[in-house]
């Protein structure tokens, strides 16, 4: 049997997990380079956990400084088979207001500034991201997320942009019209590296605004998301801590193959 060990990324706002029991921090190398932080590990009701900040304590690392390479090698070596992303966005929706939890299960990538493959150069992969999240750890979020009372989203496209600026009003208008559901900075290249270490991934995407497109909200500024910032946090928590309680304790094969992802991608032959 494989143990199942729960990784969680802390996105904005989460820069630590309290109920992390014996928690110590473990310094791992990566040939990547650096990873955001040292991987905090322990266990949380008896389940393994790794948890890993994404813009480290402080909130040092801006979305395009991050190492996603790093962060997902240091992931894959502390043993994580199940990663949760936990990350703040903007919504396009005037069904998911700050304060949902949206369960996404696409992404589109708009990014342009970040290395996104541990392939390349020698050896050359192609893993399908045709369904980029674990189905099994979406329902799995969906009743934890129902056990504590938290408003959640089962479905939704996460569009994810370079930044450090917010989108323009034109942008904003375009992704709604597209039907994206909502916007963030940080979930890209993460999924895919993800994939490609052939780790079951979810994300959480806690929605803190509603981006510029709404008629009665002008302007994102960085106030505003702080304020929904810590009360989503604090759910976040509850809800990582139910997650945990109930998490089957051998690791589920995914059903749509991702912890063996690379079975069918490699093309390099391996005598190249
Ligand atoms: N993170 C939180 N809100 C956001 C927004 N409106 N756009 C991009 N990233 C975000």
């Amino acid at each position: 049997m494989t143990q199942a060990v729960l990784g969680i990324i802390g996105g904005s706002g989460i820069y630590d997990l309290p109920g992390l029991e014996g928690a110590r921090e473990e310094v791992i190398k990566s040939p990547w380079g650096e990873p955001s932080a040292p991987v905090r590990r322990g266990t949380m009701a008896g389940l393994p956990v790794v948890f890993l900040p994404r813009h480290d304590k402080g909130h040092r690392l801006s979305p395009s400084d991050i190492n996603y390479r790093a962060n997902i090698d240091v992931l894959k070596r502390a043993g994580v088979t199940d990663l949760i992303s936990l990350s703040a966005c903007g919504s396009f929706r005037e069904e998911l207001p700050p304060g949902t939890f949206v369960l996404i299960d696409q992404f589109v990538d708009r990014t342009h500034k970040r290395e996104s493959s541990f392939f390349g150069k020698g050896c050359v992969a192609h893993v399908s991201m045709a369904h980029p999240v674990s189905p099994r750890l979406r329902i799995h979020l969906a009743a934890a997320a129902e056990a504590e009372g938290i408003a959640i989203a089962r479905t939704g496209t996460y569009v994810c942009m370079e930044g450090p600026q917010f989108s323009t009003y034109a942008e904003s208008m375009t992704y709604k019209t597209l039907g994206y559901s909502v916007i963030g900075m940080t979930n890209m290249p993460e999924a895919k590296l993800a994939r490609e270490a052939e780790l079951c991934y979810a994300t959480v995407a806690m929605v803190t605004d509603f981006d510029c497109w709404h008629p009665d909200h002008d302007a994102v500024t960085v106030q505003d998301i702080i304020r929904v910032l810590n009360s989503n946090a604090d759910k976040a928590k509850a809800l990582v801590a139910r997650l945990a309680k109930d998490f089957p304790r051998e690791h589920e094969p995914c059903p749509i193959g991702s912890d063996r992802a690379l079975d069918t991608a490699l093309i390099t032959a391996p005598e190249a």
